[in-house]
């Protein structure tokens, strides 16, 4: 790279990562109004906000989601907590090694590569590997107290192995368990060669024990897998177990708000980091009115914000009872017809033939209509279940359209799926999407547990809204305060005060300003009303306020201010 090319790097600007954005006032207002609604909407049927870290176990979002899934095969930022080369004096252990072998290669009558080797005269070639016995420090000068000296992190760290297990800073895992037995064991092993290389060794035990201590230092994880959420309902569940919450009031409801993590192509309405409202219902029965209140408190949420073009579509997909089978029948009905369909579709065929009813490529459409529907193949548990929701829902008023290819793309799910679609989103106009898992806390170690719950693409559902003209335009200042000369300065300081302690939105000048110029700042931002102070205005205590649509001005006294503000 050429210093002008560097130089250019070190001057680039800095951009927000693709697929991330920044929000900016005044959209950020519809932001908060729209999560503002939330916990009042969510608030009104009984939930209690959540709020669990960003980040968690790999292995958390990878069985509750499913391996075979778009978001844990090719979506998922995840990262190692600690690296290896953390542990200390390994680097020294390695050149020990290197050098160790160098000798071991010369003892042998080889070539030693770099021409380092230091041979004893009459050595070469007489003994064999396990035979040979050289006094190691006194021909490489290694000095024992200095070697110990520079592993001694290396000696504390493998002291402290089992107190780390239990404060939890290595994983307590089996094969770290393992691994760190055999550490203990070659670290031990090691200290008593290095005493005695002071007099002989054997070299090739030496070697031995060395590359055994790398490895199985290698071998020990020294942290978790870590991955940025990509969804929130396996943080709740962990959540729900690791809190013991099963022994509150059943169901146990509870909402979230906050950002999500998935590498897909960024496009509108998709970003890497994005934000969900999310909603799970925890514990208790698995009551069809579960599902239908779960449903009909988004549909509230979203009829109080106006959205507009709703369209809410359902399904069931039912459950360990009856799912296999009907996957097996679609996996053998679309082997007959598999040469029509795309890669992706094809592919499908094998890790999960439910995503094939998904496709929204065009030229499978008319194949897909004719497969077999999940519909008629639920067992009678489910079909009731699936029956009972949609009374639910229309007693409640709810209108839903059934729609038997709805899977979602996420394992964990069982029996009632949703999505909700709304105006002007183009391809991706899904802007919520949820279902029931009842296996769900179960799989991640918690007792078997009913759950339903959803997550509302809260991007989208901004982008929809400005979509319809329901995005709020910017707010101006109420006051803007011209003040000019030292007198007025302490005066505008205590009205700004008293002004926002009233709730005013107020725009005191830091530095003073000539009295034209002030009032046409007032104007660039939007300003009602100018309230005007120079030296006239304290000396009488009759403070000027001018309304900025027409220009029109009054006297007021300090002590009317606040009154005659709230009359105009
Ligand atoms: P999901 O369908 O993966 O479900 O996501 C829910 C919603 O999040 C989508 O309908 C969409 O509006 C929004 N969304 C997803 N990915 C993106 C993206 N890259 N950019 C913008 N918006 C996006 C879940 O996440 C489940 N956890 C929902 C759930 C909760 N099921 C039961 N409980």
């Amino acid at each position: 790279m050429s210093e002008g090319t560097v130089k250019k790097e070190e001057r680039r600007k800095f951009q927000a990562i693709k697929g991330t954005r920044d929000l900016l006032p005044p959209e950020t207002a519809l932001w908060n109004r729209v999560e503002q609604t939330a916990h009042a909407v969510f608030g009104t049927f009984g939930f209690g906000e959540i709020r669990t870290p960003v980040f968690e176990e790999t292995e958390l979002f990878a069985r509750s989601i499913g391996l075979d899934t778009d978001i844990v095969s090719k979506e998922m930022y995840t990262f190692q907590d600690r690296e290896r080369s953390e542990i200390p004096g390994v680097d020294r252990l390695r050149d020990l090694l290197g050098l160790l072998r160098r000798i071991l290669t010369a003892e042998y009558g080889g070539e030693a590569r770099d021409g380092s080797a230091l041979l004893v005269p009459g050595d070469r070639g007489k003994l064999g590997r396990e035979h040979v016995s050289v006094p190691i420090t006194l021909r490489l000068g290694i000095d024992v107290a200095q070697e110990l000296e520079t592993v001694k992190d290396l000696q504390s760290f493998v002291a402290n192995l089992d107190s780390s297990y239990s404060s939890e800073l290595i994983p307590q895992t089996r094969q770290n368990y393992a691994s760190s037995a055999n550490i203990k064991r070659y670290y031990k092993q090691f200290t008593e060669l290095l005493q005695a290389s002071r007099e002989t060794v054997s070299l090739g035990s030496f070697v031995q024990t060395l590359e055994l201590l790398i490895e199985s230092l290698g071998r020990l994880q020294l942290g978790y897998s870590l991955t940025l959420r990509p969804e929130s309902t396996a943080a709740v569940c962990r959540a729900y177990i690791e809190h013991g919450m099963r022994s509150l009031p059943q169901p146990l409801k509870l909402y979230y708000v906050g950002p999500m993590f998935r590498r897909e192509q960024p496009q509108t309405g998709r970003y890497r980091q994005f934000y969900q409202i999310g909603a799970e219902v925890l514990g208790g029965t698995d009551a069809p009115a579960i599902d239908a209140e779960v449903i009909e408190m988004v549909m509230t949420f979203f009829e109080k914000l106006e959205l507009q073009s709703v369209q809410l579509e359902i399904n069931s997909i039912g459950d360990r009872n009856c799912r296999p089978k009907y996957v097996e029948l679609l996996r053998a009905e679309l082997h007959k017809v598999k040469d029509k369909l795309g890669p992706d579709s094809q592919r499908r065929i094998e890790t999960n033939p439910l995503r094939v009813l998904d496709s929204k490529l065009e030229s499978e459409q008319a194949i897909i209509a004719k497969l077999p529907r999940i519909g008629d193949h639920l067992c009678k548990e489910c079909a009731d279940h699936y029956a009972a929701v949609k009374r639910e829902l229309d007693l409640r008023g709810v209108k839903y359209r059934e729609n038997w290819r709805l899977v979602r793309g996420l394992d964990y799910y069982m029996r009632t799926t949703f999505e909700i679609t709304a105006q002007g989103l183009g391809s991706q106009d899904a802007v919520c999407g949820g279902g029931r898992y009842d296996g769900l806390v179960e799989l991640l170690g918690g007792p078997p547990t009913k759950g339903i719950g959803f997550a509302i693409g809260e991007d989208r559902l901004i982008l929809s809204l400005q979509e319809s003209g329901k995005a709020p335009v910017a707010r101006g200042r109420d006051v803007y305060i011209a003040w000019m000369g030292e007198n007025a300065r302490a005066t505008a300081v205590r009205a700004a005060k008293t002004l926002r302690n009233a709730g005013f939105s107020v725009e005191l000048p830091p530095v003073e300003q000539k009295f034209g110029k002030a009032l046409g700042q007032a104007d660039k931002l939007g300003a009602k009303y100018a309230l005007i102070l120079g030296d006239n205005e304290v000396t009488t205590g009759e403070w000027t306020l001018k309304t900025l649509a027409d220009g029109t001005q009054r006297k007021v006294s300090e002590q009317q201010l606040i009154a005659e503000l709230k009359k105009m």
